[in-house]
């Protein structure tokens, strides 16, 4: 059984002080909270501070992106090793937003996944349609488009890992969530997709996740859905009460699907 995974993308928010009295604040108020893996995903500069902060906690700390090299002359760019040894245990790789603004592409998108195996991290990999897409009726097969070339020579046991992220472009940051039904479908198209081309274990074990304006309101009708897992939170995990929420509501749905 999957445990549920909510993780929150502050994207560039937060500095490294504001970031370590979030991580502290939530940690002490999510210290009786088990069977949910909650991730923090700060701006770069804060990966090491709050993963001291959360250190022992269950809180595991995510960097936002990565370049898949190891080092050299890449101004700019920090690596899956560093990110590693920064304390960050995953990674989110394909947000739209990067996709969008930063010209990343398919093909970055896998050869990051690749680089974040291989420095044992875990990828958080987003995939999702835009709203024209999703006009023409092509959602799903963006998603499979997507998901082939991102996901494009890893393991049965590697996919079984990762974490896929659905986010409809559409979605993020809008206030427009996706209807529950929505979400249902994309989720289980991406699932049945998983278990076809890299087995049922493989299907089974990786997490799928919803992202586009989750909010503490609408939390429990999108984990409700049969194969959504958790949640990638962006503007609503910017408040320590909100997103705790956030957290709480998955648990309790989850633990009502179990039964
Ligand atoms: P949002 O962002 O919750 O603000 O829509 C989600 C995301 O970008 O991951």
């Amino acid at each position: 059984m999957r445990v549920p995974f909510v993780a929150a993308n502050w994207k560039m928010y937060k500095t490294v002080h504001e970031a370590v009295a979030f991580a502290k604040q939530l940690k002490n108020a999510a210290k009786d909270i088990v069977d949910v893996e909650i991730v923090l995903a700060p701006p770069f500069l804060a990966v090491h501070a709050v993963a001291d902060a959360v250190r022992a906690s269950g809180i595991a700390v995510a960097g936002q992106d990565l370049y898949w090299e190891r080092e050299g002359a890449f101004t700019g760019a920090v690596s899956a090793p560093m990110l590693r040894e920064a304390g960050a245990e995953l990674v989110i790789i394909g947000h739209s937003e990067r996709r969008r603004l930063f010209g990343e592409t398919d093909e970055t998108v896998s050869r990051k996944v690749h680089a974040a195996f291989a420095a044992d991290l875990t990828p958080i990999v987003c995939v999702g349609e835009t709203l024209e897409a999703r006009d023409r009726g092509e959602t799903l097969s963006v998603l499979d488009q997507q998901l082939t070339r991102d996901l494009d020579g890893l393991s049965s046991e590697q996919v079984g890992l990762l974490v896929v992220a659905y986010e409809p472009v559409w979605a993020i940051g809008t206030g427009r969530n996706a209807t529950p039904e929505q979400a249902a479908e994309a989720h289980q198209h991406i699932r049945q997709r998983l278990r076809a081309w890299f087995g049922a274990d493989a299907a089974d074990q990786c997490h799928v996740i919803y992202g586009g304006s989750v909010k503490p309101d609408n939390t429990a009708d999108l984990m409700s859905q049969p194969d959504v897992d958790g949640a990638l939170v962006g503007g609503a995990s910017l408040d320590v009460t909100g997103f705790l929420t956030i957290v709480k509501t998955t648990h309790r749905v989850a633990a009502s699907k179990r039964t």
